[in-house]
């Protein structure tokens, strides 16, 4: 029986006045929760007072019935594992010394701490990397390093900060494949400003925008509530005026990129690249996009992931 993460009204300033998180409700049941959202937008503050690793100024968080900020936080915490987004590691020393050590953290003997270390390598494929300075890993064996650190202790939940950030969309999928597998029976909650990672590891996704949840629910809830339509996107000349093309009203991005919302994208590619042509408008590009979160975020907050990114 997997157990249940519920935060109810989570509210963070900072020191120096930073509101940070401004009332956060978030609910995990079972599988994998992901908090989707630009730099900034308070993931990183949301997880670590989930985590019982930075206190809320208001709200509170139970995690398998106790709860983290009460009395009970000590039995709380026994059920959590947290990798940090940037987990500190000890990187003159090697990934079993760096792993016993947060064994002993949380309780194991010496033994129990490297016999654990050692399988968690195993699963995690992280070849005879064990044994090897930290400073020498890569970023994605560093990565899978944090995930062992935090199974170490056998938690029901996991938080992960940005778990694949860094990596590159292969390694990024070979960690996810490997984190399946470890985490069959764990409740996994973690970060990404990825929509597709997103939308391809949680069955449930809660998008933040300036420190509040902007919506949430299962990818395929989100998209059909939001965004259920492909968009075309034309790249033309800056001074060619948006084309209304039959029935389809374009949406201005920019000065020489246009947007459609249409049903079927084949078809309104033809429609729309025979509009242009006909008016002698040079089409550079044409760009179809299938519905996705990042489409969702853009729906319901009016702004791009990339844009507020940079
Ligand atoms: N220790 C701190 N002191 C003051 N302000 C902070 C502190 N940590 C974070 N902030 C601010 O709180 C807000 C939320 O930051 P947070 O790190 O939670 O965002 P995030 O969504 O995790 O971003 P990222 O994608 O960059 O990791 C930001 O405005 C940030 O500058
Ligand atoms: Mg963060």
């Amino acid at each position: 029986m997997t157990c249940t993460v519920e935060a109810l009204g989570l509210y963070k300033v900072y020191p120096g006045g930073v509101e940070a998180v401004k009332g956060v409700d978030i609910t995990a049941r079972s599988g994998r929760t992901s908090l989707m959202g630009p730099n900034g937008s308070g993931k990183t503050t949301t997880l670590s007072m989930i985590a019982g690793a930075l206190k809320p100024t208001r709200g509170s968080v139970t995690v398998c019935g106790y709860d983290v900020w009460g009395a009970e936080w000590l039995d709380a915490r026994r059920k959590i594992g947290y990798a940090p987004q940037d987990m500190p590691f000890r990187v003159r020393l090697s990934g079993m010394d760096n792993l016993v050590w947060y064994g002993l953290l949380k309780g194991l003997s010496l033994g129990e701490a490297r016999r654990r270390a050692r399988e968690l390598a195993e699963v995690l494929d992280m070849g005879d990397y064990l044994g090897r300075s930290v400073a020498s890993y890569s970023g994605g064996m560093r990565r899978r390093l944090s995930i062992a650190a935090a199974m170490m202790g056998y938690p029901e939940v996991l938080i992960l900060d940005e778990p694949a950030s860094g990596l590159d969309p292969r390694a990024r999928e070979e960690l996810w494949r490997l984190i399946e597998v470890t985490l069959k029976d764990v409740l996994v909650i973690y970060s990404t400003h990825i929509p597709e990672e997103a939308a391809r590891h949680s069955n449930m996704v809660y998008i933040f925008n300036e420190g509040v949840v902007a919506a949430s629910g299962s990818p395929e809830e989100l998209i059909s509530r939001y965004s259920p339509k492909p968009k075309i996107i034309v790249y033309t000349r800056e001074d060619v005026e948006p084309i209304r093309v039959d029935g389809l009203e374009p949406q201005v991005i920019s000065r020489g990129i246009y947007m459609y919302t249409v049903d079927d994208p084949s078809q309104g590619v033809r429609m729309i690249v025979d509009a242009y042509s006909i008016r002698g408008a040079p089409i550079e590009r044409v760009e179809t996009r299938k519905p996705g979160l990042e489409e969702v975020f853009f729906t319901v907050t009016g702004r791009r992931l990339e844009e507020v990114e940079a």
